[in-house]
Protein backbone atom coordinates (compact mmCIF):
# COMPACT_ATOMS: atom_id res chain seq x y z
CA UNK A 1 0.00 0.00 0.00
CA UNK A 2 1.44 3.37 -0.99
CA UNK A 3 0.07 5.92 2.21
CA UNK A 4 3.97 8.08 1.28
CA UNK A 5 5.04 9.80 -1.60
CA UNK A 6 7.62 8.43 -3.44
CA UNK A 7 10.86 9.92 -2.42
CA UNK A 8 12.96 11.90 -4.50
CA UNK A 9 16.03 10.91 -5.45
CA UNK A 10 18.99 10.69 -3.72
CA UNK A 11 17.84 8.29 -1.10
CA UNK A 12 18.13 9.37 2.32
CA UNK A 13 20.13 6.36 3.42
CA UNK A 14 23.63 4.96 3.65
CA UNK A 15 24.15 2.87 0.30
CA UNK A 16 27.58 2.09 0.81
CA UNK A 17 27.62 -0.77 3.52
CA UNK A 18 29.94 -3.09 4.24
CA UNK A 19 28.45 -6.02 2.40
CA UNK A 20 27.36 -3.52 -0.35
CA UNK A 21 31.22 -2.90 -1.06
CA UNK A 22 31.99 -6.63 -0.92
CA UNK A 23 29.59 -7.42 -3.63
CA UNK A 24 30.39 -4.52 -5.89
CA UNK A 25 33.93 -5.18 -5.69
CA UNK A 26 32.84 -8.64 -7.41
CA UNK A 27 30.59 -6.70 -9.84
CA UNK A 28 32.85 -4.18 -10.74
CA UNK A 29 35.68 -7.06 -11.44
CA UNK A 30 33.60 -9.23 -13.15
CA UNK A 31 32.10 -6.32 -15.84
CA UNK A 32 35.69 -4.99 -16.37
CA UNK A 33 36.87 -8.35 -17.07
CA UNK A 34 33.60 -8.20 -19.94
CA UNK A 35 34.37 -4.96 -21.04
CA UNK A 36 38.32 -5.92 -21.76
CA UNK A 37 37.25 -8.94 -23.93
CA UNK A 38 34.77 -7.26 -25.77
CA UNK A 39 36.93 -3.97 -26.35
CA UNK A 40 39.22 -6.49 -28.46
CA UNK A 41 36.71 -8.03 -30.52
CA UNK A 42 36.69 -6.09 -34.24
CA UNK A 43 33.07 -6.66 -35.54
CA UNK A 44 30.97 -5.82 -32.46
CA UNK A 45 27.68 -5.61 -34.69
CA UNK A 46 27.48 -9.38 -34.48
CA UNK A 47 28.20 -9.17 -30.99
CA UNK A 48 25.45 -7.07 -29.87
CA UNK A 49 22.79 -8.29 -32.09
CA UNK A 50 23.38 -11.82 -30.99
CA UNK A 51 23.21 -10.53 -27.19
CA UNK A 52 20.43 -8.16 -27.48
CA UNK A 53 18.14 -10.75 -28.89
CA UNK A 54 18.33 -12.60 -25.66
CA UNK A 55 17.65 -9.98 -24.27
CA UNK A 56 14.43 -8.44 -25.80
CA UNK A 57 13.20 -12.05 -25.46
CA UNK A 58 14.09 -12.95 -21.65
CA UNK A 59 12.94 -9.32 -20.77
CA UNK A 60 9.61 -9.89 -22.25
CA UNK A 61 9.21 -13.38 -20.98
CA UNK A 62 9.69 -11.49 -17.41
CA UNK A 63 6.57 -10.01 -18.74
CA UNK A 64 4.87 -12.95 -19.94
CA UNK A 65 5.19 -11.90 -23.49
CA UNK A 66 6.68 -15.40 -24.31
CA UNK A 67 7.69 -16.52 -27.78
CA UNK A 68 10.78 -18.86 -29.44
CA UNK A 69 13.75 -18.28 -31.12
CA UNK A 70 12.01 -20.05 -34.21
CA UNK A 71 9.31 -17.58 -34.00
CA UNK A 72 11.54 -14.82 -33.55
CA UNK A 73 13.45 -16.05 -36.69
CA UNK A 74 10.41 -16.03 -38.55
CA UNK A 75 9.40 -12.35 -37.35
CA UNK A 76 12.91 -10.95 -37.87
CA UNK A 77 12.92 -12.59 -41.51
CA UNK A 78 9.69 -12.20 -42.70
CA UNK A 79 7.22 -10.42 -40.22
CA UNK A 80 4.01 -11.54 -41.37
CA UNK A 81 3.96 -15.10 -40.57
CA UNK A 82 4.72 -14.54 -37.00
CA UNK A 83 3.11 -14.41 -33.72
CA UNK A 84 2.40 -10.82 -31.78
CA UNK A 85 4.99 -11.84 -29.24
CA UNK A 86 7.37 -12.59 -31.60
CA UNK A 87 6.37 -9.25 -33.31
CA UNK A 88 6.92 -7.49 -29.87
CA UNK A 89 9.93 -8.95 -29.25
CA UNK A 90 11.37 -7.38 -32.14
CA UNK A 91 10.06 -4.29 -31.61
CA UNK A 92 12.16 -4.57 -28.04
CA UNK A 93 15.27 -5.20 -29.82
CA UNK A 94 14.89 -1.69 -32.24
CA UNK A 95 14.00 0.16 -28.87
CA UNK A 96 17.31 -1.03 -27.62
CA UNK A 97 19.50 -0.11 -30.60
CA UNK A 98 17.24 3.28 -30.89
CA UNK A 99 18.22 4.20 -27.09
CA UNK A 100 21.72 2.86 -27.42
CA UNK A 101 22.35 5.11 -30.91
CA UNK A 102 20.94 8.31 -28.80
CA UNK A 103 22.90 7.70 -25.98
CA UNK A 104 25.75 7.61 -27.41
CA UNK A 105 25.19 10.47 -29.63
CA UNK A 106 24.04 12.75 -26.74
CA UNK A 107 25.99 11.28 -24.07
CA UNK A 108 23.40 11.70 -22.20
CA UNK A 109 19.64 9.91 -21.14
CA UNK A 110 17.00 12.14 -20.84
CA UNK A 111 13.03 11.92 -19.93
CA UNK A 112 12.38 11.98 -23.83
CA UNK A 113 14.74 9.65 -24.62
CA UNK A 114 12.91 7.37 -22.14
CA UNK A 115 9.31 8.19 -23.43
CA UNK A 116 10.94 7.60 -26.87
CA UNK A 117 12.13 3.76 -25.84
CA UNK A 118 8.88 3.07 -24.54
CA UNK A 119 7.11 4.54 -27.68
CA UNK A 120 9.11 1.92 -29.77
CA UNK A 121 8.14 -0.87 -27.10
CA UNK A 122 4.39 -0.40 -27.06
CA UNK A 123 4.14 1.16 -30.80
CA UNK A 124 2.15 3.93 -29.71
CA UNK A 125 2.86 7.61 -28.82
CA UNK A 126 0.67 7.37 -25.32
CA UNK A 127 3.51 9.04 -23.32
CA UNK A 128 3.48 9.62 -19.61
CA UNK A 129 0.77 8.16 -17.76
CA UNK A 130 -2.18 10.86 -17.77
CA UNK A 131 -5.45 8.87 -16.26
CA UNK A 132 -5.00 7.79 -12.48
CA UNK A 133 -5.37 3.99 -11.78
CA UNK A 134 -2.12 2.16 -12.38
CA UNK A 135 -1.66 -0.39 -9.52
CA UNK A 136 0.68 -2.78 -9.28
CA UNK A 137 -0.32 -6.10 -8.32
CA UNK A 138 0.70 -9.49 -6.66
CA UNK A 139 0.72 -11.92 -9.50
CA UNK A 140 -0.16 -14.60 -7.69
CA UNK A 141 -2.89 -13.53 -5.28
CA UNK A 142 -3.80 -10.42 -7.40
CA UNK A 143 -3.59 -7.65 -4.45
CA UNK A 144 -2.70 -4.95 -5.20
CA UNK A 145 0.79 -4.24 -3.61
CA UNK A 146 1.39 -0.57 -4.61
CA UNK A 147 0.28 2.74 -6.61
CA UNK A 148 2.59 4.72 -8.40
CA UNK A 149 2.21 8.26 -8.19
CA UNK A 150 -0.57 9.81 -9.50
CA UNK A 151 -0.62 12.82 -12.18
CA UNK A 152 1.18 13.92 -15.31
CA UNK A 153 2.91 16.79 -13.01
CA UNK A 154 3.93 14.74 -10.09
CA UNK A 155 5.61 12.20 -12.70
CA UNK A 156 7.50 14.74 -14.71
CA UNK A 157 8.75 16.18 -11.66
CA UNK A 158 10.02 12.37 -10.40
CA UNK A 159 11.33 11.96 -13.84
CA UNK A 160 13.13 14.94 -14.07
CA UNK A 161 14.75 14.51 -10.79
CA UNK A 162 15.53 11.13 -11.56
CA UNK A 163 16.93 12.63 -15.08
CA UNK A 164 19.46 14.42 -12.62
CA UNK A 165 20.59 11.56 -10.87
CA UNK A 166 21.65 9.71 -13.61
CA UNK A 167 23.31 12.87 -15.56
CA UNK A 168 25.52 14.43 -12.66
CA UNK A 169 27.65 13.09 -10.30
CA UNK A 170 26.24 12.56 -7.25
CA UNK A 171 28.09 12.17 -4.33
CA UNK A 172 30.90 10.25 -5.66
CA UNK A 173 28.15 6.94 -4.76
CA UNK A 174 29.72 4.05 -7.69
CA UNK A 175 27.92 4.05 -10.66
CA UNK A 176 26.51 0.24 -10.54
CA UNK A 177 25.28 1.20 -6.67
CA UNK A 178 23.38 4.28 -8.74
CA UNK A 179 22.18 2.06 -11.29
CA UNK A 180 20.05 -0.27 -8.63
CA UNK A 181 19.03 3.06 -7.48
CA UNK A 182 18.02 4.32 -10.33
CA UNK A 183 16.38 1.34 -11.36
CA UNK A 184 14.12 1.09 -8.20
CA UNK A 185 13.06 4.66 -8.57
CA UNK A 186 11.95 4.39 -12.01
CA UNK A 187 9.95 1.40 -11.69
CA UNK A 188 8.47 3.12 -8.83
CA UNK A 189 7.24 6.05 -10.74
CA UNK A 190 6.04 4.21 -13.30
CA UNK A 191 5.40 6.41 -15.71
CA UNK A 192 3.57 4.99 -18.45
CA UNK A 193 0.70 2.92 -18.55
CA UNK A 194 2.29 -0.46 -19.70
CA UNK A 195 6.20 -1.39 -21.00
CA UNK A 196 7.80 0.12 -17.24
CA UNK A 197 9.73 -2.92 -16.78
CA UNK A 198 11.24 -3.66 -20.15
CA UNK A 199 11.80 0.03 -20.78
CA UNK A 200 13.38 0.46 -16.98
CA UNK A 201 15.39 -2.89 -17.97
CA UNK A 202 16.59 -0.68 -20.95
CA UNK A 203 17.81 1.99 -19.37
CA UNK A 204 20.03 -0.42 -17.02
CA UNK A 205 21.94 -1.09 -19.86
CA UNK A 206 22.20 2.67 -21.22
CA UNK A 207 23.04 3.81 -18.27
CA UNK A 208 26.40 1.21 -18.32
CA UNK A 209 26.94 2.63 -21.54
CA UNK A 210 26.73 6.03 -20.55
CA UNK A 211 29.18 5.70 -17.51
CA UNK A 212 31.42 4.31 -20.08
CA UNK A 213 31.23 1.17 -17.66
CA UNK A 214 31.24 -1.24 -21.08
CA UNK A 215 30.76 0.07 -24.81
CA UNK A 216 28.59 -1.97 -26.54
CA UNK A 217 25.08 -2.84 -24.76
CA UNK A 218 26.08 -6.26 -24.13
CA UNK A 219 25.19 -6.84 -20.25
CA UNK A 220 21.46 -7.58 -19.34
CA UNK A 221 20.02 -8.80 -16.06
CA UNK A 222 16.60 -10.41 -17.21
CA UNK A 223 18.10 -13.83 -17.57
CA UNK A 224 18.96 -13.34 -13.99
CA UNK A 225 16.10 -12.23 -13.31
CA UNK A 226 14.26 -14.70 -14.66
CA UNK A 227 16.16 -17.32 -12.19
CA UNK A 228 15.64 -15.20 -9.44
CA UNK A 229 12.13 -13.30 -10.25
CA UNK A 230 10.60 -13.61 -6.50
CA UNK A 231 13.18 -11.65 -5.01
CA UNK A 232 12.78 -8.79 -7.79
CA UNK A 233 9.86 -8.52 -6.97
CA UNK A 234 9.84 -8.41 -3.37
CA UNK A 235 12.84 -6.55 -2.82
CA UNK A 236 11.45 -3.45 -4.32
CA UNK A 237 8.86 -3.52 -1.85
CA UNK A 238 11.42 -4.12 0.70
CA UNK A 239 13.35 -0.85 0.08
CA UNK A 240 9.35 0.77 0.02
CA UNK A 241 8.21 -0.53 3.04
CA UNK A 242 11.48 -0.87 5.01
CA UNK A 243 14.10 1.35 3.62
CA UNK A 244 16.09 -2.07 3.06
CA UNK A 245 18.40 -1.31 0.15
CA UNK A 246 20.99 -3.32 1.14
CA UNK A 247 19.40 -6.35 -0.19
CA UNK A 248 17.89 -4.38 -3.23
CA UNK A 249 21.32 -3.47 -4.32
CA UNK A 250 22.93 -6.27 -3.25
CA UNK A 251 20.83 -8.51 -5.52
CA UNK A 252 21.45 -6.07 -8.67
CA UNK A 253 25.18 -6.26 -7.99
CA UNK A 254 25.59 -10.04 -7.96
CA UNK A 255 22.68 -9.86 -10.96
CA UNK A 256 25.66 -7.70 -12.57
CA UNK A 257 28.37 -10.41 -11.56
CA UNK A 258 26.68 -13.19 -12.92
CA UNK A 259 25.42 -12.29 -15.73
CA UNK A 260 29.13 -10.01 -16.97
CA UNK A 261 30.06 -13.98 -16.42
CA UNK A 262 27.89 -16.00 -18.69
CA UNK A 263 27.91 -13.10 -21.24
CA UNK A 264 31.77 -13.25 -21.42
CA UNK A 265 31.68 -17.18 -22.21
CA UNK A 266 29.06 -16.34 -24.73
CA UNK A 267 30.71 -13.51 -26.33
CA UNK A 268 34.19 -15.89 -26.64
CA UNK A 269 32.44 -18.52 -27.95
CA UNK A 270 30.92 -16.47 -30.77
CA UNK A 271 34.07 -14.95 -31.69
CA UNK A 272 35.35 -18.03 -31.51
CA UNK A 273 32.93 -19.57 -34.30
CA UNK A 274 33.30 -16.03 -36.39
CA UNK A 275 36.89 -17.34 -36.58
CA UNK A 276 36.20 -21.19 -37.09
CA UNK A 277 34.05 -20.29 -39.92
CA UNK A 278 36.38 -17.87 -41.74
CA UNK A 279 39.00 -20.33 -41.51
CA UNK A 280 36.85 -23.31 -43.05
CA UNK A 281 35.37 -21.03 -45.75
CA UNK A 282 38.96 -19.36 -46.80
CA UNK A 283 39.84 -23.27 -47.24
CA UNK A 284 36.97 -24.53 -48.66
CA UNK A 285 35.69 -21.16 -50.66
CA UNK A 286 38.78 -19.80 -51.35
CA UNK A 287 37.10 -18.22 -54.51
CA UNK A 288 34.26 -16.32 -51.97
CA UNK A 289 36.22 -15.87 -48.97
CA UNK A 290 35.78 -12.11 -47.57
CA UNK A 291 35.87 -10.54 -44.35
CA UNK A 292 32.86 -8.81 -45.60
CA UNK A 293 31.34 -11.69 -46.21
CA UNK A 294 32.30 -13.19 -43.16
CA UNK A 295 30.39 -10.30 -41.42
CA UNK A 296 27.33 -10.45 -43.21
CA UNK A 297 27.19 -13.97 -42.45
CA UNK A 298 26.90 -13.01 -38.81
CA UNK A 299 25.31 -9.56 -39.30
CA UNK A 300 22.23 -11.68 -37.93
CA UNK A 301 21.52 -15.28 -37.47
CA UNK A 302 20.14 -15.68 -41.50
CA UNK A 303 20.94 -13.73 -44.64
CA UNK A 304 19.16 -13.00 -47.62
CA UNK A 305 20.59 -12.65 -51.47
CA UNK A 306 19.66 -8.69 -51.79
CA UNK A 307 22.28 -8.50 -48.41
CA UNK A 308 25.10 -10.20 -49.81
CA UNK A 309 24.52 -8.43 -53.57
CA UNK A 310 24.73 -4.80 -51.53
CA UNK A 311 26.74 -6.01 -48.72
CA UNK A 312 29.15 -6.80 -51.23
CA UNK A 313 28.26 -5.08 -54.60
CA UNK A 314 27.86 -8.27 -56.54
CA UNK A 315 25.40 -8.43 -59.15
CA UNK A 316 22.42 -10.90 -57.71
CA UNK A 317 23.73 -13.54 -59.90
CA UNK A 318 26.64 -13.72 -57.70
CA UNK A 319 24.91 -13.14 -54.59
CA UNK A 320 23.00 -16.63 -55.34
CA UNK A 321 25.92 -18.28 -56.67
CA UNK A 322 27.91 -17.57 -53.48
CA UNK A 323 24.83 -18.39 -51.18
CA UNK A 324 24.29 -21.92 -52.48
CA UNK A 325 27.80 -22.51 -52.66
CA UNK A 326 27.68 -21.97 -49.10
CA UNK A 327 24.54 -23.81 -48.26
CA UNK A 328 26.16 -26.77 -50.16
CA UNK A 329 29.37 -27.05 -47.93
CA UNK A 330 26.64 -26.63 -45.08
CA UNK A 331 28.15 -23.20 -43.92
CA UNK A 332 24.37 -22.29 -44.20
CA UNK A 333 20.61 -23.94 -44.57
CA UNK A 334 18.11 -22.25 -46.36
CA UNK A 335 14.41 -21.98 -46.60
CA UNK A 336 11.77 -20.15 -48.18
CA UNK A 337 9.69 -18.14 -45.74
CA UNK A 338 6.92 -15.52 -47.46
CA UNK A 339 8.23 -14.88 -50.86
CA UNK A 340 11.83 -14.75 -50.33
CA UNK A 341 14.52 -17.59 -49.49
CA UNK A 342 16.42 -16.68 -46.13
CA UNK A 343 19.78 -18.53 -45.45
CA UNK A 344 20.58 -19.86 -41.87
CA UNK A 345 23.40 -19.47 -40.01
CA UNK A 346 22.54 -22.48 -37.91
CA UNK A 347 25.94 -22.18 -35.71
CA UNK A 348 25.43 -18.65 -35.05
CA UNK A 349 22.00 -19.53 -34.24
CA UNK A 350 22.39 -22.69 -31.81
CA UNK A 351 24.82 -20.51 -29.88
CA UNK A 352 22.54 -17.95 -29.19
CA UNK A 353 19.48 -20.16 -28.57
CA UNK A 354 21.22 -22.43 -26.23
CA UNK A 355 23.72 -19.63 -24.76
CA UNK A 356 27.01 -20.42 -22.72
N1 LIG B 1 6.44 -3.57 -6.13
C1 LIG B 1 6.97 -2.99 -7.18
N2 LIG B 1 7.49 -1.77 -7.10
C2 LIG B 1 8.05 -1.17 -8.17
N3 LIG B 1 8.14 -1.76 -9.37
C3 LIG B 1 7.67 -2.98 -9.52
C4 LIG B 1 7.07 -3.67 -8.44
N4 LIG B 1 6.69 -4.88 -8.89
C5 LIG B 1 7.04 -4.93 -10.19
N5 LIG B 1 7.64 -3.80 -10.59
C6 LIG B 1 8.17 -3.46 -11.93
O1 LIG B 1 7.09 -3.31 -12.83
C7 LIG B 1 7.36 -4.03 -14.03
C8 LIG B 1 6.06 -4.35 -14.75
O2 LIG B 1 5.47 -3.16 -15.24
P1 LIG B 1 4.81 -3.02 -16.68
O3 LIG B 1 4.46 -1.61 -16.98
O4 LIG B 1 3.74 -4.04 -16.85
O5 LIG B 1 6.04 -3.39 -17.61
P2 LIG B 1 6.01 -4.26 -18.91
O6 LIG B 1 4.88 -3.93 -19.83
O7 LIG B 1 7.35 -4.09 -19.48
O8 LIG B 1 5.58 -5.54 -18.39
C9 LIG B 1 8.18 -5.22 -13.55
O9 LIG B 1 8.98 -5.78 -14.56
C10 LIG B 1 9.03 -4.57 -12.49
O10 LIG B 1 10.19 -3.99 -13.06
MG1 LIG C 1 3.11 -5.22 -18.78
Amino acid sequence: MSEHKLPMLPPNAELETKTVLKQLARANRALAELKGYADTIPNKHILINAIMINEAKDSSAIENIITTHDDLYKAMSDASGASPAAKEVVSYRTALWQGYELVKSNEMLTTNMIVEIQGIIEKNRAGIRKLPGTVLRNERTGETVYTPPAGETEIRELLSNLEKYINEDYNDIDPLIKLAVIHYQFESIHPFYDGNGRTGRIINVLYLVLMELLDSPILYLSKYIIRNKSAYYSLFQEVRTHANWEEWIVYILTGIEETAEETLRLVKRINAEVETMSTEIKEKLPKIYSKELIDLLFYEFYTKTVYIEKGLSVTRKTAVNYLSSLEKEGFLTSEKIGKERIYQNKRLYDLVKYGQ
